[in-house]
């Protein structure tokens, strides 16, 4: 808890970062991390294998925009640093230790950005409000990556939502708010005039203690995906991390769109 408060208050911060409560979400992932790292290695290390296996389905190595990059788990970072002339990471929270990591690449820019381009318009309005993003498509890059946040983006927005909109949004609205969001990742991402590697959970899966399966969902995804060039369950939250006598795993999919 001292670790998460040193990182919270050394972090710039925007105030979506705050209000939204991307912040401690970051710092909390780091230290989820840790505690679960045996369980998250083999899923980082496929994420990793799948971007270095599919990086050169791009023609030319001038750019590379990682969307999401967060603290860089599953991302061949060096690999990328090492054969794209600028690396662009993209997040709406880059914590001072993720950034110090890799000062020494001087091509590795790390970029503050609402990957959604709705905050500060919902923290106005406190209502629904959908657009599809725009940003970072008039920059030719290479190669687009966005891994494990196709899921994510919605999440803080729709709590948000919950809370503050007036008047008050029922289940329905706040979810179909959310899968608008998610849809409009997974359209935006198609927009990009280069390959795109998407990697995303699609479908969470609660277990007991003998494996068993209690309950599945596919939060916020109502839409159908092309056929994954491969797939792979990733043990999120082992026994007792997210429940006494529940475990937490996630279908994880992983596509090359725009070939
Ligand atoms: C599961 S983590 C991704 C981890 C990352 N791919 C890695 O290699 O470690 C999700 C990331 O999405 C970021 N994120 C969530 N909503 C965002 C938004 N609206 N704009 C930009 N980044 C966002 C979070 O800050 C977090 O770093």
């Amino acid at each position: 808890m001292i670790c998460e408060l040193i990182a919270y208050f050394n972090s710039y911060k925007t105030r979506e970062a705050r209000v939204f409560g991307h912040l401690y979400e970051s710092i909390a992932l780091i230290e989820r991390e840790k505690r679960c790292r045996s369980y998250w290695l083999s899923h980082r290390t496929l994420c990793k294998n799948f971007i270095t296996e599919n990086m050169n389905k791009c023609s030319g190595k001038s750019s590379v925009l990682v969307l999401g990059s967060g603290p860089l788990h599953e991302i061949p970072l060096e690999l990328l640093a090492r054969s794209f002339e600028k690396v662009d990471l993209i997040d709406v929270v880059h914590l001072k230790s993720t950034k110090e990591r890799y000062s020494q690449h001087k091509n590795v820019h790390f970029i503050e950005a609402d990957i959604t381009e709705l905050e500060s318009e919902l923290l106005k309005s406190r209502k629904v409000v959908n657009k599809m993003p725009s940003q970072f498509l008039d920059q030719n890059y290479d190669l687009v990556i966005s891994a494990n946040i196709l899921s994510q983006l919605s999440y803080h927005l729709r709590n948000f939502l919950e809370k503050k909109a007036r008047p008050k949004l029922s289940a329905e609205e706040l979810d179909l708010f959310a899968n608008q969001v998610t849809f409009d990742h997974f359209l935006y991402l198609q927009k990009f005039s280069c390959p795109v590697i998407l990697i995303t959970d699609t479908e969470t899966v609660l277990q007991d203690k003998q494996g068993r399966v209690i309950e599945s969902e596919t939060p916020y995804i109502n839409f159908s995906f092309p056929v994954p060039i491969k797939e792979w369950w990733w043990n999120v939250a082992p026994i007792p991390e997210y429940q006494k006598n529940i475990a937490l795993k996630m279908k994880v999919s992983a596509f090359v769109l725009n070939l």
